[in-house]
């Protein structure tokens, strides 16, 4: 089995690179843009093992796509590459469409035209938009988006239907809750928190705090996304859901009595324009298919992504001054890129 992997080098992409390699004797290709939030130091444990090969290019790219396609001939694809972040989407909506739109268009369309045998799309609950309690969303909840993010999702997941619908292309579509573990960006909440706090900077927490969360482990999430891989039904929707649904407010304290810092910490910041209230998922139709259910309990899921986050500060140090973007220079030196 050999897999295309987009988005490889983010946070989740990363996870996945990692799960795959060391829990399978499957071949992967990554396929990334390396945006900001592309980090190949993320994957340095599988730098060099012969299964794995690195490709810097860009999804909205069609030629690169069929190259790379035409050349490696995967199995499979799991479409992980986005721009992913909310705040980001609603100060510069442009690169936001541009990827999550036309890049899955991109993928799906040369999914079609080289036969690939399956199509994983890594989709999102924030498609389902705000969700009323005590509910929660099934696969079958109408898609009320709010930002240019979770919009431009919306339309990709779609998209990924409808090439299941009219072309036949075997499509799977997962959709996840908020992630969190090592090596995630520190501009999403939970590293945004833990890394503030150890520097004894200012948590700056949006509106009243109170918007809830569904939080997924990331390796839960990368296990959910391999048994839909692997045991999901053509054109279906999996919903992967951490099952612990909590408010903001709950998880920065949290955060900061692991953490031995005060809650003198926590300043109110002014609420993210269209803030979605509360998200929370059904996951019963992957468990019942697949058997997979999320394993990490969130104190110990927290406590052991603080202890990460502690023992690899240079890492942070390292994403916050953009010096980890010489990383791709230094050890591929432009000579992975697609053409
Ligand atoms: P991330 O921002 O950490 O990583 C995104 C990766 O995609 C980066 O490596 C980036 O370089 C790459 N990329 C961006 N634009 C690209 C392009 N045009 N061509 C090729 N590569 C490109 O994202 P993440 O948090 O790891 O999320 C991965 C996927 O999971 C996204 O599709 C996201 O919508 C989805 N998702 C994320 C969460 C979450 O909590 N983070 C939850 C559910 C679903
Ligand atoms: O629900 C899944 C989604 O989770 C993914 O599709 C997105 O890719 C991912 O970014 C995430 O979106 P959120 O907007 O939920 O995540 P974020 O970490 O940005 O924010 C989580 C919550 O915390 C949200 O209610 C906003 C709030 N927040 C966030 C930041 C960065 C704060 O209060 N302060 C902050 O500084």
């Amino acid at each position: 089995m050999k897999i295309l992997v987009t988005g490889g080098a983010g946070f989740i992409g990363s996870a996945f690179v990692r799960m795959s390699i060391g829990e399978t004797d499957w071949r992967v290709v990554n396929l990334d843009k390396l945006t900001y939030a592309g980090n190949l130091e993320n994957l340095a444990a599988v730098d060099g093992n012969e299964r794995y090969r690195f490709v810097h290019g860009d999804i909205c790219d069609a030629r690169a796509v069929d190259s790379i396609l035409s050349e490696e001939k995967p199995d499979a694809i799991v479409h992980f590459a986005a721009e992913s972040h909310v705040d980001r989407s609603i100060l510069s909506p442009e690169p936001v469409i541009r990827t999550n739109l036309h890049g899955t268009f991109t993928m799906l369309d040369a999914a079609r035209s080289h036969g690939t045998a399956r199509f994983l799309h890594v989709s999102t609950d924030e498609v389902y938009g705000s969700v009323a309690a005590p509910l929660d969303a099934t696969e079958k909840f109408p898609l009320n988006p709010s930002s240019p993010y979770s919009a431009s999702k919306a339309g990709s997941d779609l998209l990924a239907r409808a090439y299941f619908v009219t072309y036949r292309l075997p499509v799977v579509v997962t959709r996840a809750s908020n992630n969190y573990g090592p090596y995630q960006f520190p501009e999403k909440l939970i590293p945004l928190m833990i890394a503030n706090a150890m520097e004894n900077r200012a948590l700056p927490v949006y509106g009243d705090g109170m918007q809830v969360r569904d939080w997924l482990y990331v390796e839960d999430h990368c296990r959910g996304i391999l048994a839909a891989l692997e045991k999901g039904r053509d054109g279906e929707v999996y919903n992967i859901g951490g099952n612990r649904s909590l408010p903001n407010l709950e998880v920065v304290r949290k955060v900061l009595s692991l953490a031995g810092k005060p809650e003198s910490l926590i300043e109110y910041v002014t609420d993210r324009p269209g803030h979605d209230r509360r998200y929370a998922l059904s996951s019963e139709k992957l468990m019942g298919e697949t058997g997979w259910r999320p394993e990490m309990d969130f104190e110990t899921g927290l406590k052991r992504t603080i202890e990460w986050y502690a023992a690899n500060s240079p890492w942070v140090a390292r994403v916050r001054s953009g010096e980890y973007r010489a990383y791709y220079e230094k050890n591929y030196g432009g000579r992975t890129v697609a053409r």
